[in-house]
């Protein structure tokens, strides 16, 4: 950590959508998932559902429980720009 947060447009996250590429928005923060794909327990085309997008609802939906902000520490890119509609 450290620094400034950086903030991410829409767009920005959007460009990272593919699984050597993978960011991912929750509550307003943007993670770096690349790293974790392969270890995330509910498998590789699970987690590709929220990449590139804001998936704070998704991921509520699947497992509200999950202690992201600890296992994705680690991993954070920067917050999600408020702005413009979104499709969350
Ligand atoms: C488990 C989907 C994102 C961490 C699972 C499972 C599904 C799933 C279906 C259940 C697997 C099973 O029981 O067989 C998704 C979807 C995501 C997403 C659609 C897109 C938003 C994440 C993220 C993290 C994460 C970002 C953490 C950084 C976990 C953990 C489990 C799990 C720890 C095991 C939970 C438990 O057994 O209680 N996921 N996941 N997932 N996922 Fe995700």
């Amino acid at each position: 950590v450290g620094g400034v947060p950086r903030v991410v447009t829409l767009s920005e996250l959007a460009s990272h959508n593919k699984k050597n590429d993978a960011w991912i928005a929750i509550r307003g923060i943007v993670f770096n998932v690349t790293r974790y794909m392969d270890f995330h327990p509910g498998g590789i085309d699970e987690l590709m559902r929220g990449v590139g997008k804001d998936a704070t609802k998704l991921f509520e939906s699947v497992h509200a429980w999950v202690n992201y902000q600890s296992i994705l520490q680690k991993c954070v890119v920067g917050r999600l720009s408020r702005g413009s509609a979104s499709g969350t």
